[in-house]
């Protein structure tokens, strides 16, 4: 697959321009610059424009990501169901510390609601949701990925 071929499926109007970068995102990981590139002469838009919608949303990324995502969701349900206690043993399991952009090997990212507030607290590895999360089993989720 490659990004030529990805926009093919999109007709170039503007509605059509944060799918593309999506299905770009879900495909590659990321829409690096050269992607953007693509995007921005197919939709007739400046490259800002591309970049613009990408960052916009969380689910695209553009920059490549790192091999471990971890996800905790702080919205209130969750942050009251303890999510920060989640989000510090994280760090303190894996030396790192949520947000940091600069780790090219893990990345711990506070989000917003998830929509499964009922099922809070929840965390998200490597695409895989996992609810009702404790602290307490935050270092056996984590064994499966590292
Ligand atoms: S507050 Fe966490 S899923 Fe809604």
């Amino acid at each position: 697959m490659t990004t030529e071929k990805i926009l093919l499926n999109f007709d170039p109007k503007m509605k059509n321009l944060l799918p593309a970068l999506k299905k770009i995102s879900a495909c590659f990981g990321y829409v690096d610059e050269n992607a953007a590139q693509k995007v921005a002469d197919y939709f007739f838009v400046p490259l800002s424009k591309v970049f613009e919608t990408a960052s916009f949303y969380d689910l695209i990324k553009t920059k490549k990501q790192p091999s471990l995502i971890i996800q905790v969701c702080s919205g209130a349900n969750c942050a009251v169901e303890s999510a920060y206690k989640i989000i510090r043993e994280i760090e303190n399991h894996l030396h790192i510390k949520a947000g940091d952009e600069f780790n090219p090997n893990v990345k711990l990212e506070i989000i917003s609601c998830l929509g499964q507030c009922g099922s809070g607290p929840v965390m998200i590895v490597n695409g895989n949701v996992f609810t009702r999360v404790m602290a307490s089993n935050v270092v056996g989720i984590l064994q499966g990925y590292l």
